[in-house]
């Protein structure tokens, strides 16, 4: 499968076979996640626990949200600058990589148990879990919840790119034409989940440099804790930089900014430039 399969393939699993992992499958997704990187320099750790362990005692929860899923990834994190961008990068790279192989995954920043987990992977002084995801083979029924979850975020929605992507200032929104050779990576990031299916990632883009903005949920800004929609940017990146490198084109992450934005909302986070 390539790049764009597995991105067209992901969605939020919630109803899970009541299965463990095969060894094999297990043992490749923990090595990849041995060697999993974001852009940034920043601190993060990923943890693979079991609600089967007795230790954990069944207390593993995620209200409800997640049903017959023995197996999470958990994030951990020291919080410093970019640090979201990067574990939303990471994340996303090792989401897709479980995709690739057969498995379903379902990004939870809010619905789980923290203390449970944090508990469950040994969370040391200076550390946090903003993230886990649960990892298993998915059930063909979706569950109630499951259901309710998907039709409330309208998570099979996506917007057009005219709300998305522009060209060279945000009056102008950017045809799929112009956008070459970025197309099919923006579309990538189109396709990209975002939480509550928010869609935050505005792009500008200006010959070849992308600049990447975050167009803030009013009022949802730390809402589980932390700033949640900078993870959202972190999945673009990498759904974008995947993509061109697939496609042999090679770029940079820098800070390049453009000066003006659309609105108090929107903020610029950075610019991916064609090298
Ligand atoms: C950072 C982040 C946090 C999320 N947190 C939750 C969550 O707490 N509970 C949940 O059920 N889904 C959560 N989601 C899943 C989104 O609702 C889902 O990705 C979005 O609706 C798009 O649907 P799709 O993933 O099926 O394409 C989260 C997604 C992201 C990217």
């Amino acid at each position: 499968m390539n790049i764009k399969e597995v991105i067209s393939l992901r969605k939020s699993i919630r109803t899970y076979r009541n299965e463990p992992l095969s060894r094999e499958l297990r043992q490749k997704l923990e090595s990849f996640i041995e060697s999993v990187k974001g852009p940034f320099d920043t601190k993060m750790r990923f943890v693979i626990v079991d609600s089967s362990n007795e230790a954990n005692n069944s207390k593993l929860g995620t209200y409800g949200v997640i049903s017959g899923a023995k197996t999470f990834i958990c994030a951990v994190v020291e919080p410093s600058y970019r640090y979201e961008e990067n574990l939303g990068y990471a994340f996303e790279k090792i989401v897709l990589y479980a995709t690739s192989l057969g498995l379903g995954t379902c990004w939870l920043g809010g619905t789980f148990n923290k203390s449970a987990f944090s508990k469950a992977v040994g969370i040391k002084d200076g550390e946090f879990m903003p993230i886990v995801s649960p990892v298993g083979y998915a059930k063909e029924k979706r569950s109630l919840i499951d259901s309710f979850m998907v039709i409330s975020a309208g998570s099979k929605n996506r917007k057009d790119w005219s709300e998305l992507f522009f060209e060279k200032t945000f009056d102008i929104p950017l045809s799929k034409e112009k956008a070459d050779p970025f197309t099919d990576a923006m579309e990538m990031v189109r396709l990209a989940p975002s939480a509550s299916n928010k869609q935050p990632w505005r792009i500008v883009k200006d010959g070849n440099v992308l600049h990447f903005f975050l167009k803030r949920t009013v009022g949802y800004k730390n809402i589980v804790g932390f700033d949640i929609q900078r993870l959202d940017i972190g999945i673009a990146m990498c759904h974008l930089e995947l993509t061109m490198d697939e496609s042999g084109l090679k770029g940079e992450w820098t800070v390049f900014n453009p000066g003006f934005t659309i609105d108090s909302n929107t903020e610029y986070i950075i610019s991916y430039r064609l090298v």
